[in-house]
């Protein structure tokens, strides 16, 4: 009896330490944790999780743009060329810049709900035709889905999209 009580009491002795250890190990990861949820809210990028246009450099994207000036004019007193008028592009729905003649695939993405945001154009880039088409489709308006766009342009690079996005809304000020 005596010597299984002194082993049950030998068994238990380690227990002390390897507690201590424990709750040092969790002080480490909960501060680990800490260390990382503190960056991620300082991180400009965390913000913008779900605004992909977003975060883009506006001088670089004048530079960008001057392959937009193919077709497109900025500014107040911007014409429309080509293209349409990019001046407040932002906000503005789809196919509805002033005497600009689209065609239907254009005007019906914005007759069926699709204003332009730093976003959806980061989306549109880098194939107009397959988002106007997408956008259609997936507001159950595949009827509506055809055709082409008269933009006949693209643009892949994700920063030069995000950089010449920050360009056009310095002349969409209020919008986001
Ligand atoms: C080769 C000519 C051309 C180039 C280059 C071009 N675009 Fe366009 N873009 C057009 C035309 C034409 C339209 C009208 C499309 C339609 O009616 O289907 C258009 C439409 C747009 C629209 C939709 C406008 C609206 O009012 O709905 C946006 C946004 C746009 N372009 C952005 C850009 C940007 C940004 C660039 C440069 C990275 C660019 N475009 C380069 C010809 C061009």
């Amino acid at each position: 009896m005596l010597a299984n009580h002194n082993a049950c009491e030998r068994k238990g002795a380690p227990k002390m330490p390897s507690g201590v250890k424990n709750v040092t190990m969790k002080k480490a990861i909960l501060f680990s944790m800490m260390t990382i949820s503190a960056f991620a809210a300082v991180s400009p990028r965390a913000g913008h999780a779900a605004g992909e246009g977003a975060g883009g450099d506006a001088t670089k994207g004048e530079q960008v743009f001057k392959q937009c000036m193919t077709c497109h004019r900025i500014g107040p007193d911007a014409k429309n060329m080509v293209g349409p008028v990019l001046t407040g592009v932002i906000g503005r729905q789809a196919g509805t810049a002033p005497g600009f003649s689209y065609s239907d695939l254009n005007k019906h993405s914005g007759e069926n709900g699709l204003v332009w945001s730093e976003d959806l154009i980061f989306q549109y880039l880098p194939d107009p035709n397959a988002f106007l088409k997408k956008f259609l489709t997936d507001k159950g308006k595949a009827d509506l889905a055809t055709g082409s766009t008269k933009m006949a342009f693209k643009l892949a690079n994700e920063q030069q999209r995000k950089d010449v996005i920050a360009y056009i809304k310095t002349f969409s000020p209020d919008k986001k």
